[in-house]
């Protein structure tokens, strides 16, 4: 049966990460993205997790608690400030983005494409040749279609000799079921 986007999203990240990798969840939530996150990149790897709500964090860290807590830093902070906590030249392999608001929490907080596209320049001044950057837009909410907008506009103008982008949807869907983006840094850049 063909994934989801969101579980495809995760089968892109399996593909690629490695223990002792440095990844990036730009949008904790509930915590599911994190806690896949830590389990990929073993003991000596590192996950930086970010949100603007506290409750993210309460719930993250509540499902971090089987050993994984060490190998995570969870940061109260938007992710367009991600440069203040990850140095320049700390190599990122991978970085995933949900965007749109916390579910079953209020739904006036939601990813805003200023600052999402900010953050998304950052990962990608960290990416290594070969890492991967995963945005799963959500954008049936009010200023979601804005977003997507951004998104879009944003990965088809990467450039072809530095990174693929594969855009990856079902499209006789009625809800408006979430839309994946996942940019891949070229080997030789
Ligand atoms: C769709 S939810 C993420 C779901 C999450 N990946 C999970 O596994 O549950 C989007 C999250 O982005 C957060 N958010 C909104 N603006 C943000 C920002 N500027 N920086 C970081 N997180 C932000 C919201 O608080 C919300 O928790």
């Amino acid at each position: 049966m063909l994934q989801t986007a969101l579980h495809f999203s995760h089968t892109l990240l399996k593909e690629i990460l490695q223990p002792g990798d440095h990844v990036i969840d730009a949008t904790m939530g509930n915590g599911y993205d994190t806690v896949f996150l830590a389990e990929q990149i073993g003991k000596t790897g590192h996950v930086y997790s970010f949100d603007i709500q506290q409750e993210a964090l309460s719930a993250t860290r509540q499902k971090l608690n089987s050993g994984l807590d060490d190998r995570v830093s969870l940061y109260l902070q938007g992710h367009e400030t991600l440069g203040q906590v990850i140095r320049e030249d700390q190599p990122i392999k991978a970085g995933i983005f949900n965007l749109g608001y916390l579910p079953k929490s209020d739904k006036a907080v939601i990813t805003l494409p200023e600052t999402t596209k900010i953050a998304m320049e950052e990962i990608l001044k960290r990416l290594v040749p070969r890492g991967r950057l995963i945005l799963v837009v959500y954008y049936g909410h009010e200023g979601g279609q804005q977003e997507l907008d951004m998104v879009q506009e944003f990965c088809r103008n990467l450039p072809q000799a530095q990174y693929n982008v594969l855009n990856y949807q079902f499209i006789n869907q009625k809800n408006q079921p979430p839309i994946l983006y996942c940019i891949e840094k070229k080997r030789y850049v």
